[in-house]
Parts: structure tokens; C-alpha cells; sequence
């Protein structure tokens, strides 16, 4: 038997609308959530969740119950079972009766994450160069020690307290706090950097994120992945935002640790950040699980807007709607925070726009609507934006606002967006295999930009990560234009090396600029008139005429990027020789 006082408990720990929320979509009326009624398999939003009450309610088929009636209902076990499952969900042990199943074999690493957490924030008290950082940083101790931070000493301090203390270095290697050298010896991971603890949603503490103290390589350091620690499949701050973002009606997405402190200095709850990459797939789906909305509040710098979007693009996929925060030049939230306070905060996520709106104003202001090609290469921008917006009333909602802004007719860019519904029969292919071999074009550009600025920035401006095909160049390109090379993988590495080595030589950098850029247009022309001609081919006769038409458009369009004719007109200008 369970105790009722526990069954109790944890009914009231369970998170209804975040349990349900993973098989049903819900919808927030009100103070309830909505769905589809998983019961009798309904096609209206007539299936309440009511978190106010911990219940459930069917409005047609009349199933009602609590969160364990849920589980019981919906997959068939016993009451004992479900209790047991949601216990698990929420981080509540019930004592095992019925022949021990062994405790978690994860225990060990969770116990020496604990004990380190401690001995670091008890350094970080000690410390004198870290106070100065933490002063320096506009973070009081007493608002440091209740954030739980902490510091890693240089030295080997650390591994003689951890072993003082009855941990084996075993242990302490599988956690991630220590590493191996290649002479054998070990050292702690972290030294000299303050340190941010990293919960998982049971507010466990698995995994550290360490801040050099001033300037230095890395940055920050995270822990590695262990098998309680998985980068990509948690955010940071997830465990108090999680609650903060149910009150809120909204999540708020910034990028760093630091950015995290000051809005939760500020009275922000409903705050997470990616560790230390892009935002991916599960971690959108996490935020699903417990908001319908998600602010981006990231530096409002070319990188920042960069990452803002690719950010906005995941969480579009996941049916989330995405606004877009601005920043004043410079800032990030952190210094806004600091220097204008929580106020200033507020006013620019209250000013925060429809994400794709966002992209429409900034391609606006660089006047890409003022002519033809521009306008072509503005719906390049933002069409990868509309497709990634998953829930159908948005997607036709950015249709509508797109064909508006860029002037063509509401139909054509539907068939863009999405050729499926045009011929079903027309496979997208992504690209023949062949083309994944290093084009000189690509190279071309990335060379450009490792001989620094204007033309980091300018190719940065004038190509698209996913114009480059050959995905190590791709990864190059993302690293290059987000000032980010340390985050390359090895391959990657090896490539940028390379390529840095290799130097643009006697070339002149206008005359690559233009030939490459034109190359990757090209490229992306000769594609899309190749899908229109199969279009063309498995159309019924009524609708060939009009796709032609298009198709010659397109000819045309590539016809005019055709490359010795630009080159040729270019020396031409120059008044080089050949003309
Ligand atoms: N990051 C990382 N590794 C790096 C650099 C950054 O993991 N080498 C992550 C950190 O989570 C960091 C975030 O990316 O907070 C944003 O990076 P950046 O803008 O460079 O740092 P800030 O947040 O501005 O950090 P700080 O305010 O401490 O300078
Ligand atoms: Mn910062």
C-alpha cells in the first residue's frame, strides 16, 4: 500500500497539463487547456485539462478523473502503477515493498554532483579574485550564493577535497568533474572559472557551466555529456521556468548563463537558455510541453539575429508561436538588466514582434523590397520561416503576409511553400549526392571571410547557411558568421584550419565576392527550374502552360547570372584587359 499522504503529495507535485500535454496538444482558454479527447477520439478541442483542480474532463464522452485516472484510462494500469509513474515523473521516491528493484544505478554521479556543487560555492565564498569577478559582474554574493553558483579553484584542490570526502575518482571521471590526462594523472576539469550549476527538470543537479574569470579560451566550459548530462536534451533554468512559464503564459529564451542570472535577479521566473548550442529539436519540444509562446531575447547583433532565427524556425516546427525581442544596440540582457533594470526588461519583451515579422522589418530596412531580384531573395529568406511553421493557422496567417509584403499572389507562393500540394507526385529531392563535394564557390566565400572584415560580414549578408551543399563548409560558414569558430566539431576544425592555411592569395576579393555569390544563385536556379520541369512533366495538360511560363521566368533570371557574361562585364568596368 501507498501511503495516501504520498499519493497525496505527489498528485500535487504532478505537473497535469505537462503530463497530458505529451500525448494530447493542448490549448490555453482561459485558466484551462484544451484538446483533442483522447477517449472517444474526438476532432473538436472538447477534452478539458483543468490545472486548477488537477483534473480532466471530457465534455462529450464525459471521461473524467485526476492525473492517475489518466494513466489508469489511457494505458491500462493499475492504480498502484500509475501512482508509481507519476512519482517517477516527479522526482518523488516511494519505498519499494514488493522485492527491491535496486536503487538508481545513477545515484552515485548525482550524489558527487551534489558534494561538488557544495565545496564549489563554498569556495566562491573564500575566494577573493572570484568576489572581485562576481562585483565586477554586478552580482552581490548573497545573490550569487542563493543562485547556487560556485568556484573552481586552479590547482588540483579540488580532487583532494572530493577524495577527502570518500569519492572515487571513477566516479568523479563519469560525472565529468575530473579528466584524464595522457600521462595517466588526473586533474578537476574546472579551474579557475565560476561556475554554474546545471538542474535537470527533478532539479537535480547534473552538470556544470564554467565562466573564465575575465578574458580567455575557452569562454565557457560545460560539462561533457555523462550519463545524467545530455546537452541537447535540457535547457538551462528549465526546472524553475518550468513553473514560471505556466504563470507567465510564456517562455523567455535568452542565450547564456549570465542572461539567465540578471532576468532571474529581476524577478523573472519563466527564463531558459540553450547550453552552449543552437536550440534543438527536444529542447523545443520541452518548451512546448509547458508554454504555447516563447520570447527570443537574444543580442540583436548579426549573430544574435542569426541564432535568433534559426532559433525561431525550431520552435515554429513545434507549434509554438515565436516572438522576437529587441535589443538597443550593444546590449544584451544581461547589460540591460544591469543598466536599466528590470523595467527596461519588461518594455522590450512587451515591444517583442511576431518572429517573422521581425525578419520582414530587418529585410525591409536593408531595402531588399526596392527591386525585382531583391524581393526574390527576400522570399528566399523568409520561406524557410513559413515552412517551418507547423500549425496551419499560422503557416496560412505568414502566407497571406508574405504574398502581401513581397507583392505576388497569395496561390503562387502557397505552391512555393509547399510544391506537395501542387502534384502530390513530385518528390522534393534534396540534391544529388554528388554534389556534396567541396564546390569552389563555397570555398571561395569562406575565404573571403577569414581574411576578416568587410567581407566576414558581407558574405554573412549576402548567402544563407543552407546554400552551401557541402555540410563541412556549412559548418565553417555558421562559425564564421557567428564568430563562434570554437564551436566547431574536428572535422570542421580540420577544414577551417585548412582553409586558413590556404589564404585568399593574389585574388582579387570584389571580383571572388561577386563571381561566387553568383555561382551559389545560379545554383539555386538551376534546381529550381529542374523541380519546375518535373512539375511541368506530371501536371495534367491544363496547368502546362501556366508552369512554363514560370519556368522560362526562372531561365531567364539564370540566363542573366550566367557567369563569363558577368565577369566579362565586370573587367569591363574595371576597364581591365578583354574589354
Ligand atoms: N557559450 C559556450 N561556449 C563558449 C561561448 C559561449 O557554451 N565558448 C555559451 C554560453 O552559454 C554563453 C552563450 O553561449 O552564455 C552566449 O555566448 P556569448 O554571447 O559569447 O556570452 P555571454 O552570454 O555574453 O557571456 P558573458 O556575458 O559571460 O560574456
Ligand atoms: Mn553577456
Amino acid at each position: 500500500m501507498i501511503p495516501d499522504d504520498v499519493i497525496e503529495q505527489v498528485r500535487d507535485a504532478a505537473d497535469i497539463v505537462g503530463i497530458i500535454g505529451e500525448t494530447v496538444e493542448l490549448k490555453r482558454t482561459g485558466t484551462d487547456f484544451r484538446g483533442r479527447c483522447p477517449f472517444h477520439g474526438g476532432t473538436h478541442r472538447n477534452f478539458a485539462v483543468i490545472p486548477k483542480k488537477g483534473m480532466f474532463y471530457c465534455f462529450v464522452c464525459h471521461e473524467a478523473g485526476d492525473i492517475y485516472t489518466f494513466f489508469m484510462k489511457r494505458l491500462g494500469m493499475d492504480y498502484p502503477t500509475a501512482v508509481r509513474e507519476v512519482a517517477r515523473r516527479v522526482g518523488i521516491t516511494i519505498p519499494e515493498r514488493t522485492g527491491p528493484t535496486g536503487p538508481d544505478p545513477h545515484e552515485p554521479l548525482f550524489a558527487a554532483l551534489a558534494t561538488a556543487a557544495d565545496w564549489f560555492a563554498r569556495q566562491l565564498r573564500e575566494n577573493t579574485e572570484a568576489m572581485k569577478y562576481l562585483e565586477s559582474r554586478h552580482v552581490t554574493m548573497e545573490q550569487a550564493q542563493v543562485q547556487g553558483l560556485g568556484f573552481a579553484p586552479r590547482g588540483a584542490a579540488f580532487l583532494d577535497a572530493m577524495k577527502g570526502l570518500g569519492l572515487r575518482e571513477e566516479v568523479l571521471l563519469e560525472a565529468g568533474l575530473i579528466v584524464k590526462r595522457e600521462d595517466g594523472s588526473k586533474i578537476p576539469r574546472f579551474r579557475g572559472r565560476l561556475l554554474f550549476p546545471i538542474h535537470d527538470l527533478r532539479s537535480r543537479i547534473v552538470a556544470f557551466s564554467g565562466r573564465i574569470l575575465g578574458e580567455g579560451e575557452p569562454k565557457y566550459l560545460n560539462s561533457p555529456e555523462t550519463p545524467v548530462f545530455h546537452k541537447g536534451q535540457l535547457l538551462y533554468n528549465l526546472h524553475v521556468a518550468k513553473h514560471g512559464m505556466r504563470k507567465a503564459e510564456r517562455a523567455i529564451l535568452v542565450e547564456g548563463q549570465f542572461d539567465v542570472l540578471r532576468l532571474t535577479l529581476a524577478g523573472f521566473e519563466e527564463v531558459v537558455a540553450p547550453l552552449g548550442t543552437g536550440l534543438t529539436e527536444e529542447q523545443a519540444a520541452l518548451l512546448q510541453r509547458h508554454t504555447a509562446h516563447v520570447i527570443l531575447l537574444y543580442d540583436s547583433d548579426e549573430p544574435g539575429l542569426r541564432a535568433t532565427f534559426r532559433a525561431g524556425d525550431v520552435l515554429l516546427r513545434h507549434k509554438l508561436r515565436v516572438s522576437v525581442a529587441s535589443l538597443p544596440e550593444g546590449e544584451d540582457p544581461d547589460t540591460l538588466g544591469q543598466n536599466k533594470g528590470a523595467a527596461a526588461l519588461e518594455q522590450a519583451l512587451k515591444d517583442s514582434v511576431d518572429v517573422l515579422e521581425r525578419k520582414i522589418q530587418i529585410l525591409e530596412r536593408k531595402g531588399f523590397f526596392g527591386s525585382l531580384p531583391g524581393r526574390r531573395r527576400a522570399l528566399d529568406r523568409l520561406l524557410p520561416t513559413i515552412r517551418a511553421a507547423a500549425d496551419p493557422i499560422t503557416r496560412d496567417l505568414y502566407i497571406s503576409r508574405v504574398a502581401e509584403v513581397a507583392g505576388i499572389r497569395k496561390d503562387v507562393l502557397q505552391r512555393e511553400v509547399d510544391p506537395k500540394e501542387q502534384t502530390l507526385t513530385v518528390p522534393y529531392r534534396p540534391l544529388p549526392s554528388l554534389t556534396v563535394l567541396p564546390s569552389s564557390a563555397e570555398k571561395s566565400l569562406l575565404l573571403l571571410m577569414l581574411a576578416g572584415e568587410p567581407w566576414r560580414a558581407r558574405v554573412a549578408e549576402a548567402v544563407d547557411a543552407e546554400e552551401f551543399e557541402f555540410p563541412v563548409y556549412r559548418a565553417v560558414f555558421e562559425a564564421l558568421a557567428d564568430d563562434a569558430p570554437d564551436r566547431l566539431d574536428e572535422t570542421a576544425a580540420r577544414a577551417y584550419e585548412a582553409l586558413q592555411a590556404e589564404g585568399l592569395g593574389s585574388e582579387q576579393p570584389d571580383l571572388l565576392f561577386e563571381r561566387a555569390v553568383n555561382r551559389l544563385e545560379a545554383r539555386r536556379l538551376d534546381r529550381e527550374i529542374a523541380r519546375k520541369q518535373e512539375e511541368i512533366d506530371l501536371a495534367p495538360e491544363k496547368e502546362k502552360a501556366r508552369l512554363t511560363v514560370e519556368k522560362q521566368a526562372l531561365a531567364n533570371e539564370r540566363n542573366a547570372k550566367r557567369p563569363t557574361w558577368k565577369i566579362i562585364e565586370h573587367a569591363r568596368r574595371k576597364g581591365a584587359p578583354g574589354s
